[in-house]
């Protein structure tokens, strides 16, 4: 039986071979590895693609959220708020500046933070204080970071309205999310573009993925954008001169290289797992008292812009006896997240709460295999061995 595997990088690098390393080769002939030309151009593209008039090249993701709390000064005595299903960057970082995660329970349907829960955490948990919005234990509340997870952009109008009414800056965690786009009350929005600050991911697997780590740290103000990138070089500004201390969040010409290459198949490529996810909901709608499927809330007004299928997370208590029956037939899958994070042992000393929705989503979600060079025949593969399951 032959595999198919959940992800795939061999086929899509096949079939941009030649262009690829001969930018790889460029880098290589001009012996210069870090930020340079290449960097600045892929800045240029992300600031473009998000309408951020300031877009800053970094290591990995997690090093990108970790620049822009930096900049914002957080850290001991003050406290953000975030999901708990998500990635554990999102809340680590964080926690790595001596600041305090909290966490808001996640919308059902859409897996992504709710507006409603936010506003009612901040009524319930906080009060109003003369330098801001402060918790019972007298830690200052100094962002939000709402996660577009698997692609698909929070209630973002929702969620900038909370936070608006209480001046909290919103920080989009959007590793997940290049180029997804959401429809505000007024325009359509870019995903890490819609807030004060924004942060995307180029691990290999996300929609847009480099050959190793890197990131990229938004900001809708320039001076905070210039800033950060004083704080990506150790906060150096001018050379060896140090009035603050930032650290090494640099991203390699080699990856702004291949990035730039990939950076123009990105729409087909999201268009393309659209299809397939369109292929799965529609074969698996029959099982509906049995599966939960993603939500499309903006399917209406932005067809595959509104969701761009980084992941395709189905749900069932079933979870774990259909992995492994996918797993018999060859097919592989993914669990994002076994472990919502406030249940992390490294977060024991939050202590004990009850987040409900997202712990009934961490039980029971499954990502099947969506990536653009899926076949039909492999996604028919995956269809019918869900489908067998069911049945
Ligand atoms: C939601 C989310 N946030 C943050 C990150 C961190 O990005 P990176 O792996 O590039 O550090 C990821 C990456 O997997 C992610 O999925």
């Amino acid at each position: 039986m032959t595999k198919l595997p959940f992800f795939d990088l061999k086929t899509q690098f096949q079939s941009l071979r030649e262009e690829i390393l001969a930018e790889i080769a460029s880098v290589c002939d001009a012996q210069a590895f870090i930020l340079g030309s290449k960097v600045a151009l892929f800045e240029q593209r992300i600031a473009e693609l998000c309408g951020c008039s300031a877009a800053v090249a970094t290591s990995s993701g997690t090093d990108a959220q970790l620049l822009i709390l930096m900049a914002m000064g957080i850290g001991p005595g003050d406290a953000v708020v975030t999901t708990p299903f998500t990635f554990f960057s999102t809340a680590g970082c964080v926690a790595r500046l001596g600041a305090k995660p909290l966490f808001v329970d996640i919308d059902s349907a859409t897996m992504n933070v709710d507006p409603e829960k936010l506003e009612r955490f901040f009524g319930r948990e906080c009060r109003e204080a003369s330098n801001g919005l402060v918790t019972k234990d007298g830690l200052l509340i100094r962002g939000v970071i709402p996660v577009h997870l698997f692609g698909l952009c929070c209630d973002m109008d929702g969620i900038r309205d909370v936070c608006g009414r209480r001046r909290i800056p919103v920080i989009e965690d959007a590793a997940q999310a290049l180029g997804a786009k959401y429809p505000s009350k007024n325009r359509i929005e870019p995903a890490g573009g819609m807030s004060e600050f924004g942060f995307f991911s180029f691990y290999p697997t996300k929609n847009l993925g480099a050959f190793g780590d890197a990131g990229m740290a938004v900001a809708r103000d320039p001076e905070l954008g210039r800033k950060m990138k004083i704080l990506r070089n150790h906060g150096m500004d001018p050379r060896y001169y140090h009035s603050e201390i930032g650290g090494n969040f640099r991203m390699d010409a080699l990856q702004a290289a291949v990035l730039l290459k990939k950076f123009p198949y990105l729409e087909q490529w999201s268009k393309r797992r659209w299809e397939i996810a369109q292929c799965y909901k529609d074969a698996f709608a029959k099982f509906a008292r049995k599966i939960m499927l993603p939500s499309e809330p903006y399917a209406a007004q932005l067809g595959s812009e509104g969701h761009i299928y980084h992941q395709f997370v189905i749900r069932t208590p079933a979870r774990d006896s259909l992995r492994e029956h996918l797993e018999e037939h060859g097919i592989g899958t993914e669990i994002y997240y076994p472990v919502v994070l406030h249940q992390q042992k490294c977060f024991a000393y939050l202590g004990e709460m009850s987040l409900p929705e997202s712990e009934k989503a961490a039980a029971e979600c499954l990502a099947l295999p969506i990536y653009p060079e899926l076949t039909d025949q492999q996604v028919d593969r995956v269809i019918d061995s869900v489908a067998q399951f069911f049945n």
